[in-house]
């Protein structure tokens, strides 16, 4: 006869690493003996018990195959949800898994870079969400050495970042390090060490990159590599003093909504170029990837070279005046 305490060793014995089918219909049948529970599906029971998916052996096809990095891990890709547990990948996750992909292409240089000065690397990952970014580089890049490199992930919505940490426990991730918190309140997070390497946001929401940015210079980060998010803010501002400038031309290039959605847009990166420059930095502005992945493609790298800060102040101050936002200087803060 099943008992429960026989269900409950092999439980134990699985050493959290999931139970097997054998011992999940064991435990269904004494439940539903001794106490009338009845538990669903093995589906839902793997779901309930964690995030990993049940081992399989089934590798992804070629054709998946040739779009993963060599070395990267099939289980944690199944595990992110990127791939299926058949080794399949949709046309989301194919898109996700670019972009991250191509965001650690320009990553990695600066990961050697930060590792040959420093013998390791300090990350955070702003408005880490899923956490794809610093799985995946952990993955590719940390797992294999053995140095005090850390990543450390950022996000507001705690059952992410619980996803995360369980995740990282049950991968054996041990310098990955996740906290739940908006960016603006983290800066003195005691997890968090005093200075930053790099700093990372991807697509993190609205005026979220703008924290981010204020947490990388207040970390001294040497690079900081985003990838706005739409930012609200600056459009909204500018629509609320259209009346009143509707007399100048240059009006003309927000005037429509649509345009001050897109220009409000735009003159966010333009400013946030700006204040990384009047702090030091030497930006780089390209594409993430092509538009065709993402509406939201626009890449800031930056990179501190202690610059001559005055001339890209004096322009940002400059563009906040004329353009009527000067009630945003404080958001783009230059000292
Ligand atoms: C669009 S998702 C991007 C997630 C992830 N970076 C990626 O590319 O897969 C934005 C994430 O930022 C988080 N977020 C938004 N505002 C935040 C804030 N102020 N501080 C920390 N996280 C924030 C959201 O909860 C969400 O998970």
């Amino acid at each position: 006869m099943t008992s429960l305490a026989t269900c409950a060793s092999d439980v134990v014995a699985s050493n959290n690493k999931g139970i097997t089918q054998q011992t999940f219909v064991r435990l269904q049948r004494a439940l539903r003996k001794h106490y009338a529970v009845k538990i669903p599906t093995l589906a839902h029971s793997a779901k309930l018990r964690g995030i990993m998916p049940r081992q399989t052996n089934r590798q992804p096809p070629p054709s998946e195959i040739a779009e993963i990095r060599p070395g990267q891990s099939i289980e944690l890709l199944k595990a992110l949800h990127i791939l299926t547990r058949d080794g399949r990948m949709n046309q989301d996750s194919r898109r996700k898994l670019k972009q991250v992909y191509h965001l650690v292409q320009f990553i990695e240089p600066l990961l050697h870079e930060v590792i040959e000065d420093r013998g390791s690397a300090q990350v955070t990952d702003i408005g880490a969400g899923k956490a794809y970014l610093g799985f995946i580089l952990y993955d590719l890049f940390f797992k294999a050495r053995d140095d005090s490199s850390r990543i450390f992930g950022i996000e507001a919505r705690c059952e992410l970042v619980d996803k995360s940490a369980l995740l990282a426990r049950e991968l054996g991730y041990a310098r990955m390090t996740f906290i739940n918190s908006a960016v603006a309140e983290a800066f003195a997070a005691p997890q968090l060490p005093a200075t930053m390497d790099i700093v990372t946001a991807l697509h993190a929401c609205d005026t979220a990159t703008d924290d981010a940015i204020r947490f990388a210079l207040d970390k001294k980060a040497r690079f900081i590599v985003l990838a706005p998010c739409c930012q609200a803010e600056v459009a909204a501002v500018l629509r609320k003093h259209k009346g009143a400038s509707l007399g100048e031309p240059l009006t003309e290039v927000w005037r429509h909504p649509l345009h001050t959605r897109e220009f409000g847009s735009h003159i966010t990166n333009v400013l946030r170029c700006l204040q990384l420059e009047a702090h030091g930095y030497q930006v780089n502005v390209t594409e993430l990837v092509g538009w065709e992945h993402s509406m939201k493609n626009e890449l800031i790298i930056a990179r501190f070279k202690d610059l001559p800060r005055a001339r890209p102040a004096q322009r940002l101050n400059e563009i906040l005046e004329k353009l009527g936002l000067m009630e945003l200087n404080e958001r783009f803060a230059t000292v």
